[in-house]
C-alpha cells in the first residue's frame, strides 16, 4: 500500500510538531511516531529551554556560554542563529498555549544550568517537555491538513533508483505499521525528527524510541554524518535498582543543589571554578572519575538545605517521583550516576535542515548542524528544535512545491524476498543487551584505543549476526532498533578512532590534550549505498 504527502516527518518531538505545525499552511503532511503520538525525549524533557530573556542577559553571553561548552567545535553562525531566534520562537510557542512558570515580574521566571552565566532557562516546573508536546499536539489537532500514523516505524528511506549514485533523490520511506504490515510512503521532501540514540547504551536518560533510527537509515542512504563520538552523558541519572531511566535535572543544582561523596564532602570544586555547574563533560567525568577512585556506586545530590516546600513547589516531578523510590530529598541526599543522554552529532545539515541528500531535511536531536560542537550546553536542545524546525520549512515548502506531479515511475513495494516468521528471537535479545553492554563498556565516559579497537571487533560480529537475521527473518519492530543501534554503535566507534586528541565529551587517556592544530574540526562520514 502506498501513501502520498507533500511533506513526511519522521518523528513527533518538539522538532517534528514545529516543523509538521508551519508545513501544514502549505500541503498535506504525514507525521510518524515509533509509539504513541506524545513518546518521544521531549516528552521527558525537565529542566527546560535557554533563551535570552533577562534584561541582564545578553545573546553574547548566550553564544559565548554555548561555545564555551561546544569546546571548539560549534559552528558560531548556527549558534548566533539559534540564539537570536530564540526569544521569538519562545514566544510564539507561549502564544500557541504552551505555560511556563512565571516570575514576579509576570513574564517568564528563569532557572539556571551548568554551563550557563545567567539565569536564562524557561520551564514549566519539572516537565517542561510535557508541556511542549501537549501544547505543539493540541496545535496540530487544528490543522486539517496533518495526519497521524503512530505505531509506525520507518525503516529506510526511499531513493530515486534512476539517477546516478550521489545523486539519488529521496522520495520516502518504508514503514512497518502496527499490524505488521510494511507500507510504502511518499512525499515531495521528507524531514527526520527521530531524536537521539541513548539506548545505544545500557544506562541512559531515554525512553525505548531513543534507537538511533534517523542516522542509521541516512547513514544507509548515504547522508553524510558527522560527530558521533560526541555522546553526551548526563551527570545526574537516578541510582535505584528499579528505577528505569529517571533524570535527575540539572535545574537542581542551578537551584544550589551540591553533589556530595558519600562521607559528605563536595568534590566538584576540585575539577573546575564553576563546581557543580561546570558543562557537563566536565561534571560527568568528574563523577565517573570519583567513582572510580572511591569504589562507590553512585556519587550524591543534595538538596535538604532548601526545605521541602520548595522542592515540592519547584521540582513536583522529582519529588514525588523520589518519593515513590523511597527517597525523600527534603531530608536525604539523592543517589545519582551519569547516564547516556544527548546525541551531538548526527545527520549534516544547513542552516534550514537541508542535509547532503536531495529531497531530505533533518531537525532536531538527529540533526548535526554546528549549534552544539563537542558538547551541548544545558537546555539548547529544546531551543534547537524550536528553532531549525521552524527555519527548515520555507526551504522544503520551495523544494516541495518545484517537484510537480507524482514520480515517473513508483518505487517499487517493499520486497519481502523469502523472509519468514522468525524461530529464534533470542538473538534479537541478546545482541540488543550485547551492543548496550559494550558501548557502555568500551565507549563510554573514558576511552582508549584499546577499548574502542575490541568494541570495533565485536561489533563487527555483531552486525554480521543481525544482517543475516534481517533479511532471514520477517521484519520486527526490535530487529529494526537493533539493527539501527547496533549501525549507530558503529558510527561512534568509527568517529571515536578517528579523533586522536580528547575534546568536549571525547575523552582518551591515550591522547588527553586537545590537539587544535590537527583536530579543531567535525569527523566526518558517509558510504556509497
Ligand atoms: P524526540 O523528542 O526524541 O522525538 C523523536 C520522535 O521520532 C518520536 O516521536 C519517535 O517516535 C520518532 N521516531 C524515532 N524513530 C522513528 C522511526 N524509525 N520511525 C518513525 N518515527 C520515529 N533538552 C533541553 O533542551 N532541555 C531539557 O530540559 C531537556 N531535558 C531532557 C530530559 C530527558 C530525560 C531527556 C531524555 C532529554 C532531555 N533534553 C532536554 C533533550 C531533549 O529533550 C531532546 O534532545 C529533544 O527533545 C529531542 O527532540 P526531537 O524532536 O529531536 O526528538
Ligand atoms: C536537565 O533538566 O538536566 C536536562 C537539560 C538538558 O538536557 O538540556
Amino acid at each position: 500500500m502506498a501513501h502520498s504527502f507533500d511533506f513526511l516527518v519522521l518523528g513527533g518531538g518538539v522538532a517534528g510538531l514545529t516543523f509538521a505545525l508551519e508545513a501544514s499552511a502549505h500541503g498535506s503532511v504525514a507525521v510518524l511516531t515509533k509509539r504513541s503520538r506524545s513518546e518521544s525525549n521531549t516528552l521527558y524533557a525537565q529542566g527546560g529551554i535557554a533563551s535570552v530573556l533577562a534584561e541582564d542577559d545578553s545573546f553574547d553571553e548566550h553564544i559565548q556560554d554555548t561555545l564555551v561548552a561546544g569546546a571548539g567545535l560549534c559552528k558560531r553562525e548556527a549558534v548566533e542563529v539559534a540564539v537570536k531566534n530564540g526569544p521569538e520562537r519562545l514566544r510564539a510557542l507561549a502564544d500557541l498555549g504552551a505555560r511556563f512558570n512565571e516570575g514576579d515580574n509576570g513574564d517568564f521566571d528563569l532557572t539556571r544550568e551548568g554551563g550557563h552565566s545567567r539565569r536564562r532557562i524557561v520551564h514549566a516546573s519539572d516537565i517542561t517537555g510535557k508541556e511542549v508536546i501537549r501544547a505543539l499536539l493540541s496545535a496540530c489537532d487544528e490543522k486539517q491538513n496533518i495526519q497521524f500514523f503512530t505505531d509506525s516505524t520507518a525503516i529506510d528511506l526511499i531513493l530515486d533508483k534512476k539517477k546516478p549514485r550521489g545523486q539519488r533523490r529521496v522520495l520516502g520511506c518504508y514503514v512497518l505499521r502496527g499490524d505488521g504490515g510494511i507500507e510504502t510512503f511518499l512525499a515531495k521532501t521528507t524531514t527526520l525528527a527521530t531524536g537521539g540514540a541513548g539506548k545505544v547504551y545500557l544506562y541512559t536518560t531515554n525512553p525505548d524510541i531513543a534507537s538511533g533510527d534517523g542516522v542509521a537509515m541516512a547513514y544507509r542512504a548515504g547522508a553524510k554524518i558527522a560527530n558521533m563520538e560526541f555522546y553526551q552523558f548526563h551527570p545526574t541519572c537516578l541510582f535505584h535498582p528499579e528505577a528505569k531511566s529517571f533524570l535527575i535535572s540539572e535545574a537542581l543544582r542551578g537551584e544550589g543543589g551540591k553533589l556530595r561523596l558519600r562521607n559528605g564532602s563536595t568534590f566538584m570544586e576540585r575539577y573546575h571554578p564553576q563546581g557543580a555547574l561546570a558543562p557537563r563533560d566536565v561534571v560527568a567525568r568528574a563523577i565517573d572519575a570519583e567513582m572510580k577512585r572511591t569504589g562507590d556506586e553512585c556519587v550524591h545530590l543534595d538538596m535538604t538545605h532548601l526545605g521541602r516546600k520548595f522542592l515540592m513547589s519547584r521540582f513536583p516531578n522529582i519529588y514525588s517521583t523520589c518519593k515513590e523510590f523511597g527517597i525523600d530529598m527534603a531530608v536525604q541526599p539523592i543517589p545519582v550516576v551519569p547516564a547516556a543522554h544527548y546525541q551531538c552529532g548526527g545527520v549534516v545539515t544547513d542552516l534550514y535542515g537541508r542535509a547532503s541528500l536531495p529531497g531530505l531535511f533533518a531537525i532536531g536531536e538527529v540533526a548535526c548542524t554546528g549549534l552544539h560542537g563537542a558538547n551541548r550546553l544545558a537546555s539548547n536542545s529544546l531551543l534547537g528544535g524550536l528553532v531549525f524546525g521552524h527555519r527548515a520549512v520555507a526551504v522544503a515548502a520551495d523544494e516541495a512545491k518545484a517537484q510537480t506531479g507524482a514520480p515517473k515511475e513508483m518505487p517499487p513495494e517493499w520486497d519481502k524476498g523469502t523472509a519468514v516468521e522468525s524461530d529464534e528471537s533470542v538473538l534479537v535479545s541478546h545482541n540488543w543487551e550485547e551492543v548496550r553492554r559494550l558501548m557502555w563498556n568500551y565507549v563510554g565516559i573514558v576511552r582508549t584505543d584499546k577499548r574502542l579497537a575490541r568494541a570495533r571487533r565485536r561489533l563487527d560480529v555483531l552486525r554480521e549476526e543481525i544482517r543475516e537475521y534481517y533479511w532471514k527473518f520477517t521484519v520486527t519492530r526490535d530487529v529494526i532498533e537493533l539493527r539501527n543501534i547496533a549501525d549507530v554503535a558503529l558510527l561512534i566507534v568509527e568517529c571515536a578512532q578517528a579523533r586522536k586528541e580528547s575534546r568536549g565529551l571525547h575523552y582518551t587517556l591515550d591522547y588527553p590534550q586537545t590537539d587544535d592544530a590537527h583536530w579543531a574540526h567535525d569527523t566526518v562520514v558517509s558510504r556509497t549505498p
